[in-house]
């Protein structure tokens, strides 16, 4: 079985045990090449689904602890960030999200944090939320956004580079592939919720909320294009296979 975030969170404890191992810190040589290499150490950042500050872990990282604000719906994570980064700021957001924080409130305003922010990142966090999340977050993150600041998020073309298909095959998800194929191909974006596939829609999922659920959700760039239309939207890079879309105070 596949390994993701939420399993070392909410997963067995022996997924959880795991916690220690996997930590991605990708995040930073992947922003600082989208946004073309800002002076991060004059910034105050925003790291919405920041998690413990993964993007702190890497060395090369040259975001100030003292300009850094990570906010996330799990709280452990958000405990385990502020022992390793006590200099930094650390917010937990109670809001629900149906994988990460089933027991949440649902439609939480994103808190206040007193003030406005340079550069606000959300890596990998869109691609767990439903539309209508993903909507109502990038609205309300835009107006905390500094004269001239820039809010930046990932989301994953299910078209490009097979992104889709390569998920799938990790999964050993059951895909019926012709079917899958022939669907895929029209689909806009499209979500899967624990392996089962949903063409244009946010998916469904049973309401109980002891179990650990996956969930993905895959915009093609057209899509997201048109929900943002002023935003600009870049490939991936470094090998990646995350888009970054790009909004502009
Ligand atoms: C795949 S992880 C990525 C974590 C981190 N950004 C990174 O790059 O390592 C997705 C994160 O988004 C967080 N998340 C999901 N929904 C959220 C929401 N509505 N507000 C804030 N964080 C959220 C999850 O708790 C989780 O930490």
């Amino acid at each position: 079985m596949m390994i993701e975030e939420v399993h070392i969170w909410r997963g067995t404890p022996e997924q959880r045990s795991l916690r220690g191992q996997v930590l991605k810190a990708t995040q930073f040589a992947y922003f600082d090449a989208q946004l073309e290499h800002p002076d991060w150490s004059s910034k105050s950042v925003l790291d919405f689904g920041g998690n413990r500050g993964n993007i702190l872990h890497d060395p090369e990282c040259e975001i100030r602890q003292q300009n850094y604000y990570c906010v996330d719906v799990i709280h452990e994570a958000i405990e385990e960030g502020r022992k390793s980064f006590p200099e930094a700021h650390w917010y937990h957001y109670d809001r629900y999200n149906c994988s990460f924080n089933p027991d949440g409130i649902a439609h939480l305003p994103v808190p206040d944090f007193g003030r406005s922010f340079d550069i606000i990142l959300a890596y990998s966090v869109f691609t767990h939320t439903t539309l209508e999340e993903m909507r109502d977050l990038v609205t309300q993150l835009a107006t905390k956004l500094a004269p001239g600041g820039t809010l930046a998020f990932t989301f994953i073309d299910p078209h490009w580079q097979g992104n889709l298909k390569w998920r799938l095959e990790r999964l050993n998800a059951e895909v019926d592939w012709e079917k899958f194929l022939d669907c895929s191909r029209n689909a806009r974006w499209c979500s899967l919720v624990n392996n089962k596939l949903f063409f244009d829609s946010n998916g469904r999922w049973p309401r109980e909320r002891d179990s650990c659920m996956t969930y993905h959700v895959f915009y093609t760039e057209e899509f997201i294009r048109e929900q943002f239309p002023h935003a600009t939207i870049r490939p991936p890079v470094n090998g990646e296979m995350q888009h970054c879309c790009i909004v502009q105070a």
